[in-house]
């Protein structure tokens, strides 16, 4: 069964349908370029045509950090930084948070569609059964020092499991291709927990087909004695709101990545063990345990003024605030927000929230913040709700990489099958020496 690689960009001004074009004038050569635009872009390979002479290798765009350079066409997640919009295949993050689970929103990124009563229970089942790993997984995992990051512990054992499944470099086959995309969304939970569970000195906890996605990775971290876990609901739903709202978000860094790697046709697996690593970093998924510390290091509110002075002169970035694409309020970081009300009815009230919320205040006041367009972004507060239902800081990133999984492999896959793709391959302005010769010196 061939996969389905999604809809088409939903309700996107198409500027070709309108033929509109650009001119250009090289003002070395004098002469008129015109150039036509696509889907409200043109094409880089246009301008490369632009020459001074035969051998002039041609105009090349400069454009480190990619901000105005689109290198894929996408139909998978929609956002409007400036209208504080995002969208799975179309559908508003606001309703999928309220009314959907986990399982059913990596369906509708993967596929397309959301599943139907009779698919879903399918997909649920898939992924239920493909939450065991290998026995010889635990023993290098084993190996890993007691204080290891369980970033980098993930990051390993994900790169390792294509040592174990070596049929997942058949990436052009449907089957297989679906298989490991089943077999990461079922593990990632499994391997985080062992991470944990290996940091703390515990014995592994094996996956229970009992409970849900999410229950079950709560029971992989939390049972102790107790004959069958049993999850609190109200953190089990939360959990999965959590996963929800960051299982994609276009074209970020670790995605990038992903489909980077993607893009050489190397495994899934290899695939997204380097969008862990990219996922590591604090100006990406690392961000949401640099707010928690950053927040510890205030330690009282009277001590916010002297913080955010630090951050004006430029000696510090105020970690969970801004965002490349978001230059308003991070639709995410509202729902979160809601969201940590009701865990902490559960948990208790986390401490650090006062903090948060004054720092969110007195930015949200401030002329640096507001001339920069700085929001809170989904980072800000989700570590708050981590930290209150006892992850410790350094599992905060390996939990928005279980969440962000299905959004990597719907984007990987539909690099994969896009037939423009190529293997990612950027161009550099060489600004180094010219020829020069060892007897020169
Ligand atoms: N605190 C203070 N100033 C900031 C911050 C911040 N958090 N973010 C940006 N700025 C300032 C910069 O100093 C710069 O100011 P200038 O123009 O006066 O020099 C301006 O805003 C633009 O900043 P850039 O770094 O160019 O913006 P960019 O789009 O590249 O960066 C990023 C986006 C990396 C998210 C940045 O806002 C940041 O570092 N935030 C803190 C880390 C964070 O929360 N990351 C999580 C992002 S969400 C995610 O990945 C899931």
């Amino acid at each position: 069964m061939a996969i389905d690689t999604g809809t088409p960009p939903v309700a996107l001004p198409r500027a070709t349908d309108r033929g509109e074009t650009l001119t250009v004038r090289d003002d070395r050569t004098g002469k008129t370029y015109v150039i036509p635009i696509h889907d409200g872009a043109i094409r880089a390979t246009e301008l490369n045509k632009i020459r001074t002479a035969a051998d002039d290798p041609g105009l090349l765009t400069y454009d480190p950090g990619f901000m105005a350079t689109a290198a894929v066409k996408s139909a998978v997640t929609y956002i409007d930084g400036d209208a504080g919009i995002l969208r799975y295949r179309g559908y508003p993050i606001e309703e999928l948070a309220e009314k959907c689970g986990f399982l059913e929103v990596s369906h509708l990124l993967l596929e397309g569609e959301l599943p139907t009563d009779q698919e879903l229970a399918a997909w649920q089942d898939d992924i239920t059964h493909h939450t065991f790993i290998h026995e010889n997984i635990k023993k290098f995992i084993d190996g890993f020092r007691h204080d290891a990051h369980p970033m980098g512990v993930l990051m390993s054992t994900v790169a390792a499991l294509s040592t174990f499944y070596p049929e997942a470099k058949r990436i052009s086959d449907v089957a297989p291709r679906h298989k490991q995309i089943v077999r990461l969304i079922a593990k990632m939970p499994t391997i985080a927990g062992f991470a944990y569970r290996h940091a703390v000195g515990l014995p592994y906890v094996y996956p229970d087909n009992d409970l849900s996605y999410t229950g079950n990775f709560l029971n992989m971290m939390w049972k102790t004695t107790e004959l069958k876990y049993d999850p609190d609901p109200i953190l089990e739903r939360a959990l999965e709101v959590l996963f929800i709202l960051h299982a994609d978000h276009e074209q970020n860094c670790s995605t990038s990545t992903v489909r980077v790697v993607g893009s050489a046709r190397s495994d899934p697996y290899s695939a997204v063990a380097a969008g862990v690593g990219a996922l590591y970093g604090p100006l990406h998924g690392g961000a949401n345990e640099q707010v928690l510390r950053m927040l510890e290091e205030i330690g009282s509110v009277d001590r916010i003024p002297e913080h955010i002075e630090r951050v004006k002169s430029g000696e510090l970035r105020l970690m969970g605030f801004g965002h490349r694409v978001y230059k308003s309020y991070d639709p995410r970081a509202r729902i979160i927000k809601k969201v940590a009300d009701d865990v902490f009815e559960v948990t208790g009230r986390n401490p650090l929230l006062d903090i948060a919320l004054e720092l969110e205040k007195i930015a949200l006041e401030d002329d640096y913040f507001v001339s920069h367009k700085l929001y809170p972004n989904v980072d800000f507060y989700s570590g708050l709700i981590y930290q209150a239902m006892g992850f410790p800081v350094e599992m905060f990133p390996v939990l928005f990489a279980i969440g962000r999984t299905p959004g990597w492999l719907a984007q990987w896959q539909e690099g994969l099958l896009d037939p423009d793709q190529k293997i990612a391959r950027p161009r550099q302005l060489y600004i180094g020496h010219a020829e020069r010769h060892l007897d020169d010196v």
